[in-house]
């Protein structure tokens, strides 16, 4: 209560804002405590109340202000091709915007599937080069947090923020920088439907009598053994669902490539 709230600029790429809705549905703890007593959220253009210029100003203010001592946070990721011109925000491509501030800032954490692997806009045959942040040419090396989803779920993103500001660090990375007390195990290591997997009950197809009876996802394209993900264990909407419990297989959201690996419902 009594530490200075660390600055955090929060930057939007190419992305559809969903980890920020995501985001501001955290109940445990509440998004508005995060922003109004944890961290000072300098910037953010969906968030914030001053527009255009006036926004623009105090990017440069913070980054001033702060040298070295602000947290860069990032959803969505830039395009290179054609220098970023596929992104433009406050009139200058977003990958310019990205650089400055990442030369100044203290560390950067890369929201959602879009900023730690690139997500949709990367897909085949990415057509403006949508780059996930730690593979953008020319950014300082600075420790970079990732905390993959389409979105993330929002207690694991106020989880982290909560983290970072009682630790004074990051936590505990796993080998592709997520933090492993959110990453280390897959959604079917702790999925309820488990038991019907190893009994060899699976739906076929998704009107059919397995599924009315929960059975297994795996034959109708579950990629839960392959994805690394808090959704089995934390759940969603305050813990009380997730994609699986509401019928439908995981897609691999949090996973490098989701959308280039086998579709939504076919097995890769
Ligand atoms: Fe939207 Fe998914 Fe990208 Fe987040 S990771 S901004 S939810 S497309
Ligand atoms: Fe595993 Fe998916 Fe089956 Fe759950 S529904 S047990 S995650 S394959
Ligand atoms: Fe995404 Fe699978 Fe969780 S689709 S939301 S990682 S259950």
């Amino acid at each position: 209560e009594t530490k200075p709230r660390i600055p955090v600029l929060w930057m939007h790429g190419l992305e559809c804002t969903c980890c920020s809705e995501s985001f501001i549905r955290s109940g445990h703890p509440l998004a508005k405590d995060v922003i109004l007593s944890m961290i000072s959220l300098d910037y953010d253009d969906t968030l914030m109340a001053a527009a255009g210029h006036q926004a623009e100003a105090i990017v440069k203010e913070t980054i001033e202000k702060y040298d070295g001592n602000f947290i860069l946070a990032v959803e969505g990721n830039p395009p290179l091709n054609q220098e970023g011109m596929s992104c433009i925000i406050g009139g200058r491509p977003f990958l310019e915007q990205l650089k400055e501030a990442a030369d100044h800032c203290k560390a950067i954490i890369s929201w959602g599937s879009c900023a730690s692997w690139g997500c949709v806009q990367a897909a085949r045959p990415n057509p403006t080069q949508a780059t996930p942040i730690h593979k953008v040419p020319g950014l300082p090396a600075k420790p970079i947090i990732k905390v993959p989803g389409c979105p993330p779920i929002a207690e694991v993103m106020t989880a982290v923020i909560a983290y970072i500001l009682t630790f004074e660090r990051f936590p505990e990375l796993d080998l592709q920088g997520r933090p492993k007390m959110f990453y280390s195990q897959r959604i079917h290591d702790k999925c309820y439907r488990r038991p019907h997997f190893d009994a060899g009950q699976f739906v076929e197809h998704f009107d059919d009598e397995g599924a009315r009876k929960g059975y297994c996802l795996y034959k109708v394209g579950c990629k839960g053994p392959t994805t690394y993900n808090a959704c089995s264990t934390v759940r969603w909407n305050g813990g009380l669902s997730f994609p699986i419990q509401a019928g439908h297989p995981c897609i691999g959201c949090s996973e490098d490539g989701f959308w280039d690996k086998g579709s939504f419902y076919n097995r890769l």
